[in-house]
């Protein structure tokens, strides 16, 4: 199966990208062709920083390698050096219905936060789908809040085959059902925009204020509770065993606890489970040349992918291409 996904160098990464996402491209590697990219372009529309840009890019690579990322068997590049995803954007852009995009909620939400409208942000939807198109991955793993634009790219691609002849590879969403949408702190989606996230490389000490701050109910101690739909449960949930998990659910049901307790308990594990990919990240840090180098290798590979997809979607349109180029 050839998987692809992609990742915004927006900041450093929080525990909706590590459980949603990374931790499925960590898993899929096994068995898998798999590539995965940081989309800079993406992140064009909302980051206007030139040093913070380029420095997330690069963070971005470290966090991945750390997390476990494994470059001999993934394929792993920053969007912006394959340039062949850019021009079959424009090919996608040219046969996607405005409508289609104008339902994206993603371009709904951040208008609505007042991030100006930008064409690029309008469009974004349909450089994701170039993303996509440009490696014949049939399998996308993602957060819940990417669906809609696996879907849009599924309606792209079967236009095009539609009015060009079959072309591309239509392609699913892979989600993970208990980590669809990981709560942030204050139980709504975790998300560097809410300003709600935990951080996967936060210093234990970091990591314990924040869990510390995850909003809960003022209900008595003794209270019996039901951990389902409980933000604060379904966090330490991430973390723990399956028998830990029960655990706690028969202490919620049974009541008499404190809900700190938890909260301790929580960032305990959750510093202990990010440690060792802490200290990998270090390692890695003292050899950025090994980084870009990965990077570069991962870029090569991708071009030669895109290329042929770009060549084909080019020759259904009747694009036309000098003999030689
Ligand atoms: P981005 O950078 O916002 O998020 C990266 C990944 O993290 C997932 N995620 C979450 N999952 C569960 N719970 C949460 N609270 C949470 N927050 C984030 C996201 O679903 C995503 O999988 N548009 C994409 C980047 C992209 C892309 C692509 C993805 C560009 N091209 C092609 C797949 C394929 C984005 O902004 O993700």
């Amino acid at each position: 199966m050839r998987v692809l996904s992609g990742i915004q160098p927006s900041g450093r990464f929080h525990w909706g990208n590590y459980f949603g996402a990374i931790r499925q491209y960590i898993e899929l590697q096994e068995g898998n062709e798999v590539y995965y990219f940081i989309a800079n372009l993406h992140a064009l529309t909302s980051t206007r920083d030139k040093e913070l840009l380029e420095q997330y890019t690069l963070d971005a690579a470290l966090d991945l390698l750390a997390l476990g990322v494994d470059p001999d068997r993934a394929v792993l590049f920053v969007q912006s050096d394959v340039p062949q995803v850019c021009q079959l954007f424009w090919l996608l852009l040219a046969i996607t219905p405005m409508g289609l995009l104008e339902r994206c909620v993603s371009y709904k939400e951040k208008r609505a936060q007042g991030i100006p409208a930008d064409t690029g942000l309008f469009a974004y939807p349909v450089l994701q789908a170039a993303d996509i198109l440009a490696y014949d991955a049939e399998l996308v793993p993602v957060g819940e809040d990417q669906k809609q634009h696996i879907e849009v790219t599924r309606d792209i691609a079967g236009r095009f085959n539609h009015l060009f002849g079959e072309t591309f590879v239509l392609p699913r969403a892979k989600i993970l059902q208990e980590a669809a949408r990981v709560p942030g702190l204050d139980g709504q989606k975790m998300s560097k925009s809410y300003g709600n996230t935990i951080e996967v490389f936060d210093e234990p000490s970091v990591i314990r204020k924040k869990c510390m701050r995850i909003v809960t109910d003022s209900r008595p101690i003794e209270e019996p509770k039901e951990p389902e739909g409980d933000h604060l449960f379904q966090l330490y949930s991430l973390f723990a065993t399956a028998e830990e998990r029960e655990e706690m659910a028969a202490t919620y049901r049974r009541g008499g606890f404190k809900y700190s307790d938890v909260k301790k308990a929580l960032a305990e594990k959750a510093a202990a489970f990010f440690e060792s990919a802490r200290q990998r990240r270090q390692e890695l840090e003292a050899d950025l040349p090994r980084v870009r180098q990965i990077l570069a290798d991962g870029a090569a590979t991708a071009r030669r992918k895109a290329e042929e997809v770009l060549r084909r979607a080019q020759e259904a349109a009747g694009v036309y291409r000098s003999k030689g180029l």
